[in-house]
């Protein structure tokens, strides 16, 4: 039986990261509306179980998990409660990630590693957890939440613009692997969104993109018929803020 047309991803189940706030939270709403159980984790439990009783008061079936996903222990262990809870994973979304701003020369090793490993090296851990066995069964979506960081580059921006152009050449590649096993691996490139992430100093927040602007987006990605894949989206607020 075929999902009903307002539901269309009933029967799949989606993981987000970075789901407690901000476009992760946007994200994983969207999909659980759309009909998807949705693995939420984040490394507060506090706000990540209200995002999961908030998704629970509309009747979406959903899972939090306290995780860092920087640390590959932490990523086997969301994976594995994910596919004991809730299912095989159709839909990954790698949506944590961290910022850190200001002249390169200031910045400290740890700064590095924070930045990198949470927003680089996380997606390649999680991909990989999840890509054999959505190769088996020949279909799936992993969808990176990049930035327009990826693109640009800009003064004080080192650490961050290293870690998501990182992200879109190792999701580019990556797409090349698995493609042929039905597998989409796309990456969305958002301008500045309104949220707690960084204080977007000089910018106009009305003229900001929201977090549900990047959930249309993903819903895009995922409702697209299975022989077209949108590889890149690059999301900009209509007027500069
Ligand atoms: N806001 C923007 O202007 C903008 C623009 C383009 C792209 N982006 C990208 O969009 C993504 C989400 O940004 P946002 O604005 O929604 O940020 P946010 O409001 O700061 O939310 C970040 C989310 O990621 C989680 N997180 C951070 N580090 C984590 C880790 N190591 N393990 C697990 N969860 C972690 C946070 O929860 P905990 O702190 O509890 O872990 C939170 O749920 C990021 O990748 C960001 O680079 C943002």
């Amino acid at each position: 039986m075929s999902a009903p047309l307002s539901k269309p991803l009933v029967g799949q189940v989606a993981l987000v990261t970075g789901a407690s706030r901000g476009i992760g939270r946007a994200i994983a709403r969207r999909l659980g509306r759309l009909g998807a159980a949705v693995s939420l984790c984040a490394r507060q439990r506090t706000p990540l179980e209200e995002a999961r009783k908030e998704m629970e008061a509309e009747g979406i079936a959903s899972l939090a998990v306290v995780a860092d996903v920087s640390r590959s222990q932490d990523v086997d262990r969301l994976v594995q409660t994910t596919r004991h809870e809730l299912g095989e994973i159709d839909i990954l979304v790698n949506n944590a990630g961290v910022g850190w701003f200001g002249p390169v020369q200031h910045a400290t090793e740890e700064d590095w590693d924070r930045v990198l490993e949470t927003n680089l090296k996380a997606p390649f851990l999680l991909l990989r957890a999840v890509a054999p066995a959505m190769m088996e069964r020949r279909s799936g979506h992993i969808i990176q939440i990049a930035s327009l960081a990826a693109k640009n580059s800009f003064a004080g921006g080192a650490l961050y613009c290293a870690s998501k152009w990182g992200l879109l050449g190792m999701t580019q590649s990556a797409a090349e692997d698995l493609r042929s096993f039905g597998i989409r691996a796309s990456v969305v490139c958002p301008g500045s969104v309104l949220t707690e992430f960084s204080p977007h100093a000089g910018k106009n927040p009305d003229k900001m993109l929201r977090p549900d602007d990047v959930a249309h987006a993903v819903e895009m990605i995922v409702l697209q018929p299975p022989r077209s894949f949108i590889s890149e989206v690059l999301l900009r607020p209509t007027e500069k803020p």
